[in-house]
């Protein structure tokens, strides 16, 4: 009788892709950013407000961006990154100044960290690869101190006048500079399903209200196709 392996999660299906592309994933982000990600990341940090001596936590840190960025603006704070991708984090690891951040396997869903551990948490490109994102809320939540803030980088659906064309501009450019790129189109087909899919600001920021977050503010950013929110713990 023919066995039958239960699906892959869709955890296990985002680890696995993130394991796969961490070779050519910051050279594919520049490209499919036109080079803007290191300056929403670095925007990101900023807004993270880590009081000095602090703390902060970067989640689904891939190659440690916003994690390198805060440490830049945060030197006395203490940073803490973490991934579920084994492959990520050792990339992160070996960037320069990266020995004075605490890299970690973690999963999003369930933070390895007490309650009311950290002044802010940061993340780029989390919500759209987890399966719930209230529950992923939540944990960052619990995780904050009271006053400490969540800075979010996300993708968003384009809308407004300029929706089709940049709707199609996703389509073809992102599954194209993966084919030529780092020659695995599949990876990026599903990156560009997830930008295209995800939701809108306005639902991000009723989950971080239903969760207990307050202080919600957000902007868009590259032809409203990114976002970044940031909120508080009360
Ligand atoms: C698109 S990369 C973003 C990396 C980085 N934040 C940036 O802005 O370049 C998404 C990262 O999220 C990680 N990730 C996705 N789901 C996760 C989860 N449930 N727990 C921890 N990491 C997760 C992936 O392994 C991957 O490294």
């Amino acid at each position: 009788m023919p066995s039958h392996e239960p699906p892959p999660s869709k955890d296990q299906e985002v680890q696995r892709t993130f394991n796969k592309i961490t070779d050519y994933y910051d050279r594919m982000n520049r490209l499919m950013t036109l080079g803007r990600h290191a300056a929403w990341c670095r925007d990101v940090a900023a807004s993270a407000n880590v009081p000095s001596g602090g703390s902060m936590l970067d989640i689904a840190t891939g190659t440690g961006v916003i994690a390198l960025a805060a440490l830049e603006n945060y030197p006395d704070s203490s940073i803490h990154a973490v991934d579920f991708s084994e492959r990520m984090l050792t990339e992160a690891a070996r960037k320069p100044g990266a020995s004075a951040i605490t890299w970690q396997y973690a999963d999003a869903n369930d933070l390895p960290f007490g309650d009311g551990s950290f002044d802010a948490v940061t993340h780029g490109y989390l919500l759209r690869n987890v399966d719930d994102v209230e529950r992923v809320l939540e944990e960052q939540y619990r995780v904050l101190k009271p006053g400490g803030r969540v800075v979010i980088l996300e993708t968003c659906p384009p809308r407004g006048p300029l929706r089709h064309p940049v709707t199609l501009g996703v389509r073809v450019v992102i599954p194209l500079l993966g084919q030529l790129v780092a020659r695995d189109r599949e990876s990026y087909a599903y990156l560009q399903e997830s930008t295209l899919g995800f939701m809108t600001p306005k639902e991000v920021v009723a989950i971080l209200r239903r969760v207990g977050f307050t202080s919600v503010a957000w902007k868009k950013k590259f032809f409203g196709t990114h976002m970044i929110i940031s909120a508080r713990k009360q």
